[in-house]
């Protein structure tokens, strides 16, 4: 679009950038720098290795996590060159969770391209997944604080229980709500916590900050989850990058689903209640038209309603979260940015 035609648009109609494009503009020399890291740190002589990672990583990806590293730190320090390499490492273990996943999920598809099980197989995936954590890990070793590797190793070993926690309770729609908001907690609340808390404590911030810059990190990766879990169901979602329908599939028991049951025991639906208890207990489909049949039905009982309000409670506590940061440009996108979790199309 030129210039001219630019002026002839009534403002309203101009387009918006949205905050993580916003994030991205203000922070783009240091990402710059921690897309040097990345890149610098996925070699190996084992020529499989940066074939199968920079497959994954060159497809992009939002790098939303590591761009609240660099935006925590920027907070309080103008000079943020120390906390590259832990945006990095932040990345690298995004990365390996997502290598990982995408075997246990059977997905198809990630960051709008084939997955790289489809690509190199499920056992090249798990072990590449592997190095890319080993390699998140001595980043954060050379970071040189005891602190920072704390708090992330111990974000991994949840996620990996998160991952667990969600396989043993696949299939069982008895889950109870606070059982779901246990696993995303960790499989993905966990991170972005951890990713937006080493910010601060390498910036040598007080405890007091350092504890509401995680309470904000898990509570935009709660409202970031719990969006995902609808995208799933939805079929109009077209840019994802990501097939839908991939938790149905598998019977995995989102807030969704958990809503959308409940509704029908209450209404005492008989219908709907044979319909979840063939497909997400029994995984046993008939046609193509049963995942537009789940989302009706999550539509129609309000589940989805339901849900968007969840995610929103967390949006709330998100933004409420940041009370304490002085005001600023990068503290308003910060604040935008928990909405923008849950807004979301990719
Ligand atoms: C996908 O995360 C995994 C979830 C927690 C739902 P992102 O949507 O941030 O993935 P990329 O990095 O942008 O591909
Ligand atoms: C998030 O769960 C997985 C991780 C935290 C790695 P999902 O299984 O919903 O993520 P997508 O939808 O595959 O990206
Ligand atoms: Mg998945
Ligand atoms: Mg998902």
């Amino acid at each position: 679009m030129t210039a001219h035609s630019l002026t002839q648009i009534p403002a309203q109609q101009l387009p918006v950038t949205s905050p993580l494009e916003d994030l991205s503009l203000l922070l783009a020399a240091d990402m710059r720098s921690v897309n040097e890291v990345i890149m610098a740190r996925m070699v190996s002589e084992v020529p499989m290795i940066p074939q199968l990672a920079g497959y994954l990583i060159a497809a992009g990806g939002k790098r939303m996590r590591p761009l609240m590293t660099l935006a925590c730190a920027k907070l309080f320090v103008d000079e943020i060159g120390r906390a590259y390499g832990l945006a990095a490492a932040v990345e690298f273990i995004h990365t390996a969770t997502l290598l990982h996943d995408d075997v246990v999920d059977e997905s198809d598809q990630r960051r709008g391209q084939a997955s790289a099980n489809e690509i190199f197989g499920n056992q090249a995936s798990v072990l590449v997944g592997d190095f890319l954590f080993s390699r998140a890990f001595e980043l954060m070793v050379e970071g040189g604080s005891l602190e920072v590797l704390r708090i992330l190793s111990r974000a991994s070993a949840i996620i990996a229980e998160g991952e667990v926690l969600q396989l043993s309770l696949q299939n069982s729609l008895s889950t109870t709500l606070a059982q779901y908001e246990r696993v995303i907690a960790a499989k993905t609340a966990a991170l972005f916590a951890a990713a937006c808390m080493v910010g601060p404590v390498i910036m040598g911030q007080g405890d007091e900050l350092c504890r509401a810059l995680y309470q904000y990190g898990h509570h935009v990766g709660m409202a970031f989850q719990i969006a995902d879990d609808v995208l799933d169901y939805d079929s109009t979602t077209s840019d994802l990058g990501k097939s839908i329908g991939d938790d149905f599939k598998e019977g995995k028991i989102t807030a969704p689903v958990i809503f959308a049951y409940q509704s029908a025991q209450e209404n005492n639906d008989v219908e709907a209640l044979d319909f979840w208890r063939k497909t997400i207990e029994r995984r046993e489909f008939e046609d193509a038209s049963d995942l537009p049949h789940a989302h009706d039905l999550m539509v129609k009982s309000g589940a989805l309603n339901h849900t968007m309000e969840l995610a929103q409670d967390h949006v709330r506590r998100a933004r409420a979260a940041l009370d304490i940061c002085p005001p600023s440009n990068l503290k308003s996108i910060l604040l935008d940015l928990a909405e923008f979790s849950v807004s979301r199309r990719k």
